[in-house]
């Protein structure tokens, strides 16, 4: 279980059984209904998450959470072997945003993708926000899927990341109940 001190208060660590009700609450109170929280607790259950992880105030509440689930690279092709993973979704507590939560919780869990040997991470989200992680539309074009326009966009981690593209990709299968 890694453990960071990212800045200030706030501490970022791996999810453990213990936290899964909080974060249920705490994910259904970020967005306007509970879809994705029932996504988070169906790609738990389905063993399809790479990692997830909580961002914790000095009193141990947790503020935020974050969730990458597998991608799965299509068999044949020079990406067949990449690990890909999927961020989705991200969620910090409505009085609590705009604090930096987000910010340390994403840098924080891509770096320990980094560690994890992840190659390339994808994210559907708004393109005002994730660009300032190093998320790119254009990369993401080479990364053939459902999901498509400026708001998918992807990151490398590793060299083969970037290299070994274009590379057709699914998703876990909570997402196709997710449309
Ligand atoms: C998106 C979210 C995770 C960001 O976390 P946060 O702790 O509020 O963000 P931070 O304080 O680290 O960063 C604040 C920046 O994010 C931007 N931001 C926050 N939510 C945003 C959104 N939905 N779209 C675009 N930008 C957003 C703010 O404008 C601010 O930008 P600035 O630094 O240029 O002023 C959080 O706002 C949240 O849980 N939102 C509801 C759920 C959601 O929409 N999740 C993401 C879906 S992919």
């Amino acid at each position: 279980m890694s453990d960071d001190m990212i800045a200030g208060n706030l501490t970022v660590r791996d999810v453990g059984a213990r936290d899964e009700a909080d974060v249920r609450k705490l994910v259904a109170a970020a967005f306007p209904s509970d879809m994705e929280a029932r996504l988070v607790e169906k790609l738990r259950h389905c063993g399809a998450l790479v990692l997830e992880q909580v961002a914790l105030n000095a009193d141990g509440k947790i503020l935020g959470h974050i969730a990458y689930s597998r991608v799965t690279p299509a068999a044949i092709g020079p990406g067949q072997g990449l690990q890909v993973a999927c961020l989705a979704p991200v969620s910090v507590w409505p009085e609590a945003q705009r604090q930096g939560v987000g910010t340390a919780l994403i840098t924080a869990s891509l770096k320990r993708l980094n560690e994890l040997g992840e190659d390339l991470v994808l994210v559907l989200g708004p393109p005002s926000y994730y660009p300032r992680f190093g998320f790119d539309p254009v990369l993401a074009r080479k990364v053939q899927g459902p999901y498509a326009g400026d708001a998918f966009m992807a990151l490398a981690l590793t060299e083969a990341g970037s290299r070994d593209l274009p590379i057709e990709v699914a998703f876990a299968t909570p997402f196709e109940e997710f449309e």
